[in-house]
């Protein structure tokens, strides 16, 4: 990706907020502090600023992001808060808990921040500098930990400046994190469930809740709990998926990438292209909308063209071949 002038403000610049806002609804990259650690904030509803935020983190697959939002009622847009949801939202935002639920109807976070799944994961950080931009900004910012994939999540502006500089719009710097550790992540299925410890400790939520917390089985790696491609409601079209198609056959629909034109392509029931200029940032934006579109017009199979496996082309790649299984 071609390097960017990277902005740098201090989070106590009278100015700060309205830019980072601003940077935000032109679908830029914007690191800012939150209490837990630094946060690399995209517009949640813009599907190619999420994919440049896949892109400039270096993330391999495209793990759910959290969406953070300024107040109950933005949290209750986006998601179906039940009774224990609500508690837990009244006795812990803002602050270092976040909670997986079932996504609200209207919700408008792009398929691709939550991996195509059914639940979104939400938070409200407790930092007045996060507060004042997401006010400004006025709609769900998607933020992962800003950080390189791979590296430890940074708890500092320095530490954001040495993994993203040149590859994201602005920096604000807030000081160090208060809290140094992810928020905890209770997922709030039929029992709540522990999927990542952090900011807020077990007993109080417990105490809150009035009800143990269940843990994940042992076998789940610690740094992606509940991975999409584990969990039963991971969207997987309903129609047969086709890999490498290098030719179309009758009633199926194409799933085209890149400029060339497949033989038979003429006869598809249905064609959407990923990028038609061949470019993997747009091709990861468009996927899961493409292949819903594809699902929904009655073809015997979608056949999907060959994307290259570089960049986020190995992620594409990854949820294609789930969705092929
Ligand atoms: O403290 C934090 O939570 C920080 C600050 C910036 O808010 N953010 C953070 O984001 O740690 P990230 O992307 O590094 O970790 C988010 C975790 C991932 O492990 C992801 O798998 C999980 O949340 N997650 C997100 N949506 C999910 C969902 N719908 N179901 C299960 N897990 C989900
Ligand atoms: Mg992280």
């Amino acid at each position: 990706m071609s390097a960017l002038l990277t902005l740098d403000l201090a989070s106590h610049d009278p100015a700060a907020a309205a830019q980072a806002a601003r940077h935000l609804a032109l679908g830029g990259l914007v690191a800012f502090p939150t209490e837990t650690v630094y946060g690399l904030g995209a517009d949640a509803t813009n599907a190619e600023a999420v994919a440049r935020l896949y892109a400039a983190k270096g993330r391999p697959s495209f793990n759910p992001l959290i969406a953070h939002v300024g107040d109950i009622a933005a949290a209750r847009r986006i998601a179906r808060l039940d009774t224990r949801a609500e508690r837990l939202a009244a006795r812990f935002w803002p602050g270092p808990l976040t909670l997986v639920l079932p996504k609200a109807p209207r919700c408008e976070v792009a398929d691709l921040a939550t991996a195509g799944l059914d639940t979104i994961a939400v938070r409200i950080p407790a930092h007045p500098f996060a507060l004042r931009m997401m006010e400004q900004f006025g709609g769900p910012v998607v933020a992962p930990s800003a950080n390189q994939s791979g590296h430890v999540s940074p708890t500092t502006a320095a530490h954001v400046r040495a993994d993203l500089r040149g590859r994201i719009d602005l920096i604000i710097d807030g000081g160090p994190s208060a809290v140094g550790l992810e928020s905890t992540i209770i997922g709030c299925f039929e029992t709540p469930l522990l999927l990542r410890p952090g900011g807020v400790g077990r007993a109080e939520i417990e105490a809150a809740l009035g009800e143990k917390l269940s843990d994940l089985p042992a076998e789940q790696p610690g740094d992606q709990p509940l991975a999409p491609g584990l969990l039963a409601s991971h969207y997987a079209p309903r129609t047969p998926v086709r890999l490498q198609a290098t030719e179309l056959a009758d009633g199926e629909a194409l799933l085209a990438f890149g400029p060339a034109v497949l033989p038979g392509a003429d006869k598809a029931v249905a064609l959407a292209n990923l990028s038609e200029r061949g470019d993997l940032v747009e091709a990861a934006a468009h996927l899961f909308g493409h292949l819903r579109t594809l699902d929904a017009v009655g073809a015997s199979r979608i056949a999907v063209m060959a994307v290259p496996e570089m960049g986020l082309g190995e992620a594409i790649n990854d949820r294609l071949r789930r969705a092929a299984i």
